[in-house]
């Protein structure tokens, strides 16, 4: 059984829908990559799920649960008692979510201490493990230090550190590492990895980058325009992609093997905005398979890769590994 099953999402800014039919499911020890252009609701389908939307912003339809619990993301008692401890989030944002005024090692202690995990003393070495382990140097010393003491790519580390300490059972990673060079990122990636294969954690990992798709993920769920479009196994995302949209994602990697000075891919036009998004199909202002059918609004479907198209790719439709 999934641990979080989000079915039919809907979130709205007052009259406007900005998420609208996201289904998704993450299994206990699986990572879960959730991709799609800026805009596409990655970051507001993991805020609803962590109950931690803007004011501004509501749940307005579909439902979410975890462990097989009904919970809608609004706040809440229950909310509070999960996040932390079963459920953690890394978020876009760093510097915004570290408490300026706490010295680093005791947020990263934090949770342990809340919940009861660990006495302040175990925490305080525990944090200073883990911060060692995101790669901060000097991490004794660096503990005593506040956020502005550190830099922005170390606040992240910091605020991975104080995700993954308390080894939640469910951790959304929202693009966890852009902000980071190359080594430390592969670093927290593995520590990432580590999480759901050796402790179960369950992963919903938001990100741009296809490569970290191609290299973290087990399941893949491709949003546009608010939507899940597609979703299925990695392996049928990167070599049998259904969604014309997926398709031109996927060339936009950049390849190895092409002349240095060839142009790459890029998808033709913009994202829509929600309060211009068309009817039926969203994507069907930037899709070359454009029918009238594509005025009705296609539906997901079921089984283990689905898609939401009038009109799906058939067979390997890009020789990406070639
Ligand atoms: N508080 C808000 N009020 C109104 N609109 C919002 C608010 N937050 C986000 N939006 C809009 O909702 C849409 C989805 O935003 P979201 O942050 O989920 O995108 P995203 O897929 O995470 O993009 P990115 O890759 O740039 O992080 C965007 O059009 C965004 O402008
Ligand atoms: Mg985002």
């Amino acid at each position: 059984m999934s641990l979080l099953q989000v079915e039919d999402l809907a979130v709205s800014a007052g009259d406007l829908q900005l998420v609208d039919g996201v289904t998704l499911d993450v299994r206990a020890g699986e990572v879960v990559a959730l991709v799609g252009e800026s805009g596409s609701g990655k970051s507001l389908t993991a805020l609803s799920v962590i109950g931690l939307l803007a004011d501004s912003l509501k749940v307005t339809g579909g439902s979410i649960s975890f462990d097989g619990t009904a919970f809608h993301g609004a706040s809440g008692r229950d909310m509070t008692d999960i996040r932390g401890k079963e459920l953690a989030m890394i978020f876009q944002e760093p510097v915004s979510s570290l408490d300026p005024l706490m010295p680093i090692g005791a947020q990263v202690a934090e949770s342990l201490i809340v919940h009861g995990t660990a006495t302040p003393a175990q925490a305080a070495k525990m944090a200073v493990d883990m911060l060692r382990r995101v790669g901060i140097p000097d991490p004794e010393r660096r503990a005593h230090q506040l956020p502005a003491e550190l830099s922005g790519g170390m606040c992240q580390r910091v605020m991975i550190a104080a995700a993954l300490i308390s080894k939640p059972r469910l951790l959304i990673a929202d693009e966890p590492t852009t902000a980071l060079d190359v080594t430390i990122q592969a670093q927290i990636l593995d520590l990432i990895r580590d999480l759901a294969t050796q402790d179960g954690t369950a992963v919903l990992m938001i990100t741009h980058d296809m490569g970290i798709v191609a290299e973290m993920a087990d399941r893949v769920c491709v949003m546009y325009g608010g939507r899940v479009v597609e979703q299925g196994e990695v392996e049928d995302i990167f070599l049998r992609p259904r969604h014309p949209y997926t398709d031109m994602l996927l060339r936009t990697i950049p390849r190895l093997d092409h002349p240095p000075k060839q142009e790459l891919f890029a998808i033709p036009g913009n994202v829509p905005s929600p309060s211009d998004w068309p009817t039926g199909c969203r994507f069907k202002t930037r899709c070359d398979r454009v029918t009238a059918q594509c005025n009705n609004r296609p539906v997901l479907g079921t089984g283990h890769h689905r898609t939401a198209c009038f009109h799906p790719l058939t067979g390997e439709s890009y020789d990406r590994f070639a």
